[in-house]
């Protein structure tokens, strides 16, 4: 005699839900054929192809933040996007660039971009517009790099 439990009219066929959504493959089973064993459940994948915006694997990035717009990046100079502590710059026309706004010195974040450099205002260390190296100190790294997209008129943070 087996030491073994079952459950009258329970079969192979139990399957354990765990509270995900559940992907009946097709062409396995029918309902109702009991010739066969191969049901297969699986769970449903989160979202096989559409990115949520909230993961970066670093296959493919998501749309990002707006940032703003071109328009609001002067030709040779810059703006500084104080919430999202990102500095945009124009050094040439149409040649956007983006750095942290977050100064290397000591943390301050950089507060004006004026005569071709990113300025902080705790102790006066400037960075330059065309690649976020230390034009002045006493900060002694540059600003690190952000990346951006252009579409249109339109600057993203990606
Ligand atoms: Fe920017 Fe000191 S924190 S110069």
């Amino acid at each position: 005699m087996s030491d073994r439990v079952s459950n009258e009219g329970t079969t192979r066929r139990t399957v354990l839900v765990t509270g995900a959504a559940l992907l009946v493959v097709p062409g396995c089973s029918k309902y109702g054929d009991e010739g066969s064993d191969d049901v297969t459940l699986r769970p449903a994948p989160a979202s096989p192809t559409q990115p949520t915006g909230e993961q970066s694997d670093g296959a493919q990035p998501p749309a990002g933040e707006v940032l703003g717009t071109t328009s609001e990046v002067p030709d040779g100079g810059g703006k500084v996007f104080k919430d999202q502590k990102v500095v945009v710059t124009q050094p040439t026309k149409g040649d956007f660039k983006a750095f942290t706004a977050v100064c290397t010195h000591q943390g301050c974040l950089v507060d004006k971009v004026e005569n071709g450099t990113i300025d902080c205002p705790c102790h006066g260390s400037k960075f330059r517009i065309t690649d976020g190296s230390v034009a002045r100190g006493p900060a002694q790294r540059p600003l690190a790099a952000k990346q951006i997209t252009v579409t249109g008129d339109q600057i993203r943070l990606t």
